[in-house]
């Protein structure tokens, strides 16, 4: 997507669709009211006799008859003036967008508006967040033309009167995120057939080459080597081998600063292993990449977000299979820290794998650890699709994580890690085990099982985001499928 800011006249500018923003309630303003009198009052008689009333993303097309330069007119509601956020703006965006590509324009112009107590730079990134994520679709395995068009938007323009500088700025990190972004939800979307771990790891190889990060890969004799026998455990039942991906990204000057570790939870497949998923459902588990996704997106833009502290990447990363070499309920495996885990479901396996990827981060002298993993179905029923759980050992690192949420859209909501909760996974013949009691509490047990592998005083934030990384129906900002969830979160973490 090209993304441009300029500050040509709106009405001046020949685009296949000028976008003008409209508050509900308030009178017509800037280009709007402009273009009004041009059009001897007919944008004001289609907001007071015609149904537009401005409300926030609502679209009115019109045909200029030559008093604007734009081959079509749209009008962009954005609902009453004094609740206009940036999540408004966003969505603002995807509908103006998704609005231009039902016109089969292959461009827009935005006029942007100044809001108070909005910077401009963020009014920047919302609007062309909005654009580039509401337009995203994946059509790889599409083989028709009318498929083919969805992507036919490939340019968008702001119009800056004022502040160009600081939305241009906004623009540019917004691109990068929504880029960062898409990458992951590609991940997540292809279909296992198409991906294993050793996939994921050359994906990795690839970004770190062409952003001069390191990046480590350890196979299958390694990770048992390193004494990562959960990880092990988990990816033998699968003729595609565990990977371990270690990737570092250490800006001059911060060589030997300790580092901020993200983990995550990269399952290529879970169909539960010999406790196996009921068949209805499980072609979702492709998702199940989603954790990987969110930290091998944000890592992809580091190189030109250029933060200035050291990041590490761990990536633990298997495909929960069922053959001769598979785990059985009830076998006991011993993680990289030395606990001993008893695997009572082997569906329970993302918790497995990062025991070894969090033991890992826990020895690198990490200033903080932040994981992402699709963990368990039961934070769907506690938080539906509207934010991913957030179980923390640090309240000001957990502020710190929620204030990213809030601001980039990847919503978190905290749940407690309480020490009564530990007995639920305390093991009877070993150290842990893998599941808790029962139903009760399904994402906090699996929590307190992860707190079990996290070194003492390190301040740690868990995000179980299995309801969040895949949707089913159609959403402003992310059509059906993968949604990218947690690489704005972490850009955002990161140039904090
Ligand atoms: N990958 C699943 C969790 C999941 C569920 C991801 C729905 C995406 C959507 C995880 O490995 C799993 O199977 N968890 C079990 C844990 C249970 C056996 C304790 C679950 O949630 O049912
Ligand atoms: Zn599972
Ligand atoms: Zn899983």
């Amino acid at each position: 997507m090209r993304i441009e800011v300029r500050n040509d006249a709106p009405l001046q500018n020949a685009t296949p669709c000028l976008v003008l923003p409209v508050f509900q309630g308030a009178s017509l303003e800037g280009a709007a009211l402009e273009l009004n009198g041009l059009m001897n009052g007919l944008l004001e008689e289609i907001v007071a006799q015609d149904g537009f009333k401005g409300s926030a993303g609502d679209t009115r097309v019109i045909y200029p008859n030559g008093q604007s330069q734009a081959n079509r007119v749209m009008l962009l509601g954005l609902g009453a003036r004094d609740k206009v956020s940036t999540p408004v703006l966003r969505r603002a965006g995807a509908k103006a967008a998704r609005a231009v590509r039902g016109l089969k324009r292959d461009s827009f112009a935005l006029v942007v508006p100044s809001i108070e107590g909005i910077e401009p730079h963020e009014i920047g990134a919302a609007l062309v967040e909005g654009a580039m994520l509401g337009l995203h679709v994946f059509h790889d395995f599409k083989t028709d033309a009318e498929s083919r068009e969805q992507t036919i938007v490939n340019a968008v323009t702001l119009l800056a009167s004022e502040n160009r500088e600081a939305i241009e700025r906004g623009a540019h990190s917004g691109q990068l995120a929504s880029e960062a972004n898409m990458r992951a939800r590609w991940w997540v979307n292809l279909p296992s057939n198409k991906k294993s771990p050793q996939f994921l790891a050359e994906q990795a190889q690839q970004i770190a080459q062409v952003n001069g990060l390191r990046c480590e890969v350890w196979d299958e004799n390694r990770i048992r080597e390193e004494r990562m026998d959960a990880l092990h455990a988990v990816g033998m039942g699968s003729d595609n081998p565990p990977r371990f991906i270690v990737m570092e990204y250490a800006p001059e000057g911060h060589e030997n600063d300790a580092p901020l570790v993200l983990v995550g939870k990269g399952m290529t497949f879970d169909t539960g292993g010999y406790s196996i998923k009921p068949a209805t459902g499980m072609e979702d588990m492709k998702d199940d990449i989603g954790g990987a996704a969110a930290v091998l997106g944000a890592m992809s833009a580091l190189a030109e977000i250029k933060p200035a502290r050291r990041v590490l990447a761990l990536i633990a990363s298997a495909e929960n299979m069922i053959n001769g070499r598979a785990q059985r309920p009830g076998d006991i495996v011993t993680a990289r820290n030395g606990k001993t885990i008893e695997v009572l479901n082997t569906d329970a396996e993302g918790r497995l794998i990062l025991a070894d990827a969090l033991s890992y981060a826990s020895e690198q002298n990490p200033s903080a650890i932040i994981d992402f993993a699709t963990l368990t179905g039961a934070i769907g029923i506690a938080l539906g699709q509207e934010a991913a759980g957030l179980f923390c050992n640090d309240d000001a690192w957990c502020e710190r994580v929620t204030q990213a949420g809030e601001r980039s859209g990847d919503r978190v909501w905290r749940l407690p890690l309480w020490d009564e909760y530990k007995d639920h996974v305390k093991g009877t013949v070993s150290d842990v085990k893998n599941i808790g009691i029962d139903r009760r509490a399904g994402s906090i047990a699996a929590a307190v099982f992860l707190a079990n592998f996290v070194g003492e005083g390190i301040p740690w934030a868990h995000l179980d985001i299995a309801s969040v990384a895949f949707i089913r129906e159609d959403r402003p900002l992310c059509a059906r499928g993968a949604t990218g969830f947690g690489v704005r979160l972490l850009l955002d973490l990161l140039r904090d």
